[in-house]
């Protein structure tokens, strides 16, 4: 029998009269690697702040397994005026762990990031990319069942890019979780994912397998949108 994974049924989400999603069903597989892509405003980041729970859809059920545990990467990533060590400890300050396995958690997430040579220095006054790179350090060091990271490295260099690509990898690896990442980039889509959904205007364009549906998009509006996407 297949693990049962994430289901999500005649979801909508309106703001004021504007429906802003519209998803009429939707399964997200245990252990399986989705990547949501589509343009700006297509809904990327309303769908997985319903799945994170930040956000109420209007209407509609979304069924994630009992016992799951949850990490989410919001868009903006968000740091405090405290070092990276504190802002990346608070994300396991209640995890019931000693203080030195808390320390050894920290730092083993920092360093996926690339961030351990900055442990003391202070949250605010870091550049964009090392905000983002502490944010999903914060996701790293908890042991999650399900990731949910919007545009991830958006703010980052290709360097920083493929370093924090190949740590969630590793992590998928040895949590066995189940990824949902949104992004831009058809090309990390490509690289991390393995069942890509695109959303046009709220709506499902077309999902499938990552590599089927990069290469051989259906629906003229996927192959339109991928057209701008050059290598
Ligand atoms: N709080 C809000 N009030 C009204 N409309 C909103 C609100 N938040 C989002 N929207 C609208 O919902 C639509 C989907 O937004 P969403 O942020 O989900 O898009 P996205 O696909 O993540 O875009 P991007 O690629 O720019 O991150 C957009 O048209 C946006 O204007
Ligand atoms: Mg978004």
């Amino acid at each position: 029998m297949t693990e049962q994974g994430v289901h999500i049924q005649d979801l909508v989400m309106r703001y004021g009269e504007e429906v802003v999603l519209n998803v009429a069903s939707l399964d997200l597989g245990a252990h399986e690697k989705y990547a949501i892509i589509g343009p700006n405003g297509a809904g990327k980041t309303t769908l997985l702040r319903i799945l994170a729970g930040t956000l109420k859809q209007s209407e509609g059920t979304v069924d994630i397994p009992s016992g799951w545990t949850v990490g989410y990467l919001p868009q903006h990533p968000f740091v405090f005026n405290m070092s990276v060590f504190r802002n990346v400890e608070m994300a396991v300050q209640d995890a019931g762990l000693s203080r030195s396995e808390r320390e050894k958690r920290v730092n083993e997430a920092l360093e996926i990031v690339g961030m351990l040579d900055l442990v003391s220095a202070r949250g605010t006054e870091l550049s964009g990319g090392q905000a983002q790179r502490v944010t999903l350090a914060r996701v790293f060091a908890q042991h999650h069942d399900l990731l949910l990271l919007d545009e991830p490295t958006s703010a980052m260099d290709i360097k920083g890019t493929i370093i924090v690509e190949d740590a969630l990898k590793r992590y998928l690896d040895q949590y066995q979780a189940t990824l949902v990442v949104c992004t831009h980039a058809p090309s990390q889509a490509q690289r991390v994912s393995n069942k890509i959904i695109v959303l046009e205007e709220g709506r499902i364009a077309e999902q499938g397998p990552t590599v089927d549906v990069l290469q051989n998009p259906q629906s003229e509006m996927v192959q339109e949108f991928l057209s701008y996407w050059r290598l």
